[in-house]
């Protein structure tokens, strides 16, 4: 048995605006998706998973899909075989057995869906630790290449290299294009995050601020904002001041609203951390429903967050200055 994980992360700065060439800084944060992976006799994919919001599914499948056995309804299966099955390829590719089949078992405290770059988490873990399992090391840079190709085909080609080159470097890096690097060590963050037990599908979100940046030139104008806000971001990280990073999360998430990917549950979730003080606030990840991520060093956020209607968690998370892990 051969066993990797790799953390989730917040947004700081940039989403959907990265999708387009402009920086965003991602970091990864202290909860982890740990896949460990078994080869099989024959060339068949076994998942099994017991995460927050897929209470344990099992689900058996190989050359065709429709031919899975499952004991969860159908949606389910595409969240579990898509991100797993890709993996899997990108594994079998680099190491050279292209038959190669595997029992993979997913453990996650990261939310599907949900903002937290779960499926990047799963696929970086995922594709580490089956190409282990044939014998192949990858280095980190081509383990995030490969993660990336992964979120490249499930999310039909609309992808950024932010995610899956965050879970596996760990800390907070700074993506543009396909320029990808890690930020030195930035100062404390004190991050609280509030869950709203939903999800947005990814793809679905992406191809919306597409469609309406195609359409108005405000849309266009306000990605490029969002990088502008991002360039000053990071001179704020660089100089230590987290006010500043505070205030300019709030600016992120207004220009994310304009972009149509926040939601009531999000919203009201924002609010509630501007209401109680936080330093800063803003959806994270591609939106729609999840995550806020705000900086609060008092436990009045997390406090208030746990009261507010639709939150259905809220938590502390810490940087994670480690990325993809052999366990
Ligand atoms: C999703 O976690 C982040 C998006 O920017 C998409 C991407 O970068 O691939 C919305």
């Amino acid at each position: 048995m051969t066993t990797s994980s790799a953390p989730g992360k917040v947004y700081l700065f940039g989403e959907h605006a990265v999708v387009y060439g402009e920086p965003a800084v991602p970091c990864a944060v202290d909860r982890r998706a740990r896949v460990t992976v078994e080869q099989r006799d024959d060339s068949r994919i076994r998942v099994e998973a017991d995460d927050l919001s897929l209470d344990g599914f099992t689900v058996t499948y190989g050359e065709n899909p429709d031919d899975a056995d499952v004991n969860v309804p159908g949606d389910l299966v595409a969240a579990a075989t898509g991100y797993v099955d890709g993996a899997v390829a990108q594994a079998r590719d680099a190491a050279g057995v292209p038959d190669a089949g595997f029992s993979v078992t997913i453990e996650s405290a990261i939310p599907l869906g949900a903002g937290l770059g779960s499926s990047a988490a799963v696929a970086v873990a995922g594709i580490d630790a089956a190409t282990r399992a044939l014998g192949v090391e990858l280095s980190c840079g081509e383990l995030a290449d490969r993660a990336y190709r992964v979120e490249h085909d499930v999310q039909e080609g609309q992808a950024s290299r932010a995610d899956t080159f965050c879970s596996t470097m760990g800390g907070a890096v700074r993506v543009e294009g396909d320029a990808c690097e890690r930020l030195p060590e930035p100062p404390d963050l004190p991050f609280v995050i509030g869950y709203d037990g939903g999800t947005g599908d990814t793809g679905e979100l992406v191809a919306g601020v597409r469609a309406l940046r195609e359409r108005y030139g405000f849309a266009a104008d306000t990605v490029e904002s969002i990088g502008d806000l991002v360039r000053e971001g990071e001179r704020a990280l660089r100089e230590g001041d987290v006010a500043r990073l505070g205030e300019l999360m709030d600016y992120n998430h207004g220009l994310l609203s304009a972009l149509g990917v926040s939601a009531r549950s999000l919203d009201a979730m924002v609010w509630a951390a501007r209401d109680a003080g936080a330093t800063g606030v803003k959806l994270t990840g591609a939106g729609g429903g999840g995550c806020v991520v705000a900086l609060d060093e008092t436990d009045a956020t997390e406090t208030a967050l746990e009261y507010t209607p639709g939150c259905e968690s809220a938590f502390r998370a810490e940087l994670d200055a480690e990325g993809v892990r052999r366990e």
